[in-house]
């Protein structure tokens, strides 16, 4: 608890130990001491801020929580400038290198890594719930032919809330833990009966034989075949896409989730809110930008110039810089390395070539490097996607398919901490106050 000192020269601070921060009202002269705990101050602890007794109190103003923590989280650790991005304490370089998907989505919403036993029930769990009811297919079938496969995927997981009614009874351990199983189950099966949607290709069902990626490369890809068999290298490569875009900490589309989710309502309606987040260009759509970038510059010899225009500040490198990443985006590395192994598969994209360039020249450039202008996630993710085949309009389904876990981990730490209760800023009122009302012959 914070606490009004009778000093006004912060001569406090030494007495009451460090961990405290002495603030001076120099409206009103009176010193306060607030508590640091975990390198934060509780922004409550100002309102006891005030120049009067009616005044409401001291706010604090942060516009796109650049420097507010909304929660106490145990499940995604980030340090921008060292370049570390840990899921519960375990390096991501090691989870792509020897976990799997599905074995990450286990250790988000559980907390530690499962036994083999937990492991196959887990599996087996999701594995069995990636079917969805005969209906949906209609209702996506209902979208015109060139929607958008997000949009489609946003209106499809928020309609699964019809489907389980039940999924709003968030109080109930159980009942929780059905939705999450089912959500991380459908969302590749909602992704993949968009695309075939766009593609004017009838739906396949999901095949429980396969592993999760491969089931959901037979759910896109798979023809007349009887039998649909993934390229185990595509499948890993896939995995490890999913494994590195599974959390990401307080991003927009979490903070989306959250901020839903606090209104108590079902998981599903909370995801489709962290789709819709994701949705937008600013979040999931980098990699499309990369994508259009490379083809634009055509071929090694324009690269020159256009690293010209965007030290120029005529445009921005896409897949480039980061708002926490002031070092190498980890996954970024780790994606580059799979785009050999895709490639050794679909055969080399041109455009590589172009994006090693780039980085090469980025990388040795004052401009980039004083700036700390580092490869992102995104740099090289869309030059894979593209080699799997998939229009960029899918580019941002592939972040959610794997998304939904850690948007799920999120939510679930979010319902069971005390001290959360329904988001609800504040803000700073700017516009008039108490007038009267004019009839409408009477305005000018
Ligand atoms: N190319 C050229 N200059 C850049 C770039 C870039 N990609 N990014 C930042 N800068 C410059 C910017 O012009 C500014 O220079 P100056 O100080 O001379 O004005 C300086 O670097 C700082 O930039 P900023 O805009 O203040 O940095 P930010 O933290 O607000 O922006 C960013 C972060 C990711 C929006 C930005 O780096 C950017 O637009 N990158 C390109 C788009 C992109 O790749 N986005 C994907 C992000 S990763 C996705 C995810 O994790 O979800």
């Amino acid at each position: 608890m914070s606490q009004q000192t009778e000093t006004t020269d912060g001569a406090g601070v030494a007495e009451s130990g460090n961990d405290t921060l002495t603030v001076t009202d120099n409206r009103t002269g009176q010193t306060y001491e607030i508590e640091i705990t975990d390198g934060t101050v509780r922004a409550m602890d100002f309102r006891q801020i005030k120049v009067s007794e009616d005044d409401f109190g001291l706010m604090t103003y942060d516009p796109a929580f650049t420097n507010t923590a909304s929660c106490r989280s145990a499940i995604t650790y980030i340090d921008g400038d060292k370049g570390i991005l840990e899921y519960r304490g375990y390096p991501i370089e090691q989870l792509a290198e020897q976990s799997t998907y599905l074995e990450v989505a286990y250790l988000l919403i559980h907390g530690e890594l499962p036994t083999s036993e937990q492991l196959d029930q887990w599996t087996h769990d999701i594995t069995i719930h990636t079917f969805v009811h005969e209906n949906v297919k209609e209702f996506v079938g209902g979208f015109r032919h060139d929607a958008h496969p997000m949009g489609m995927l946003l209106g499809s997981v928020g309609a699964l809330s019809t489907f389980y009614p039940d999924a709003n009874e968030i109080k109930d351990p159980d009942n929780r833990m059905i939705q999450t199983i089912r959500l991380i189950a459908k969302m590749p099966t909602l992704a993949a009966f968009a695309y075939r949607h766009t593609q004017g290709q009838p739906y396949v069902y999901p095949d429980n034989d396969l592993k999760y990626p491969g089931n959901f490369l037979n759910m896109m890809y798979k023809m007349t075949e009887l039998k649909y068999e993934p390229d185990p290298r595509l499948e890993r490569a896939l995995d490890i896409l999913f494994i590195l875009h599974a959390d990401h900490e307080q991003n927009c589309s979490t903070n989306a989730v959250r901020a839903v989710g606090s209104s108590q309502v079902d998981p599903y309606s909370a995801t489709a809110a962290g789709v819709a987040a994701l949705y937008g260009p600013l979040h999931g759509g980098a990699n499309e930008a990369v994508l259009r970038m490379l083809k634009r510059i055509e071929k090694k010899e324009n690269i020159r110039d256009f690293m010209q225009g965007v030290k120029d500040g005529n445009e921005r490198l896409m897949g480039f810089g980061h708002r926490v990443y002031k070092n190498y985006d980890p996954r970024a590395k780790i994606i580059k390395k799979a785009t050999d192994d895709v490639f050794e598969v679909t055969g080399v994209n041109p455009l590589l070539e172009i994006a090693l360039e780039l980085e090469k020249i980025a990388l040795e450039d004052d401009y980039f490097v004083s700036r700390k202008l580092y490869p992102n996630v995104d740099f090289y993710s869309g030059l894979i996607y593209e080699a799997l085949g998939l229009p960029v309009s899918m580019f941002p389904v592939m972040f959610a398919i794997p998304r939904t876990s850690g948007w799920i981990a999120q939510w679930l730490e979010m319902v069971e901490d005390k001290e959360q209760k329904i988001a609800r800023p504040r803000q700073i009122y700017t516009g008039d106050r108490t007038r009267d009302y004019v009839p409408l012959d009477q305005r000018g």
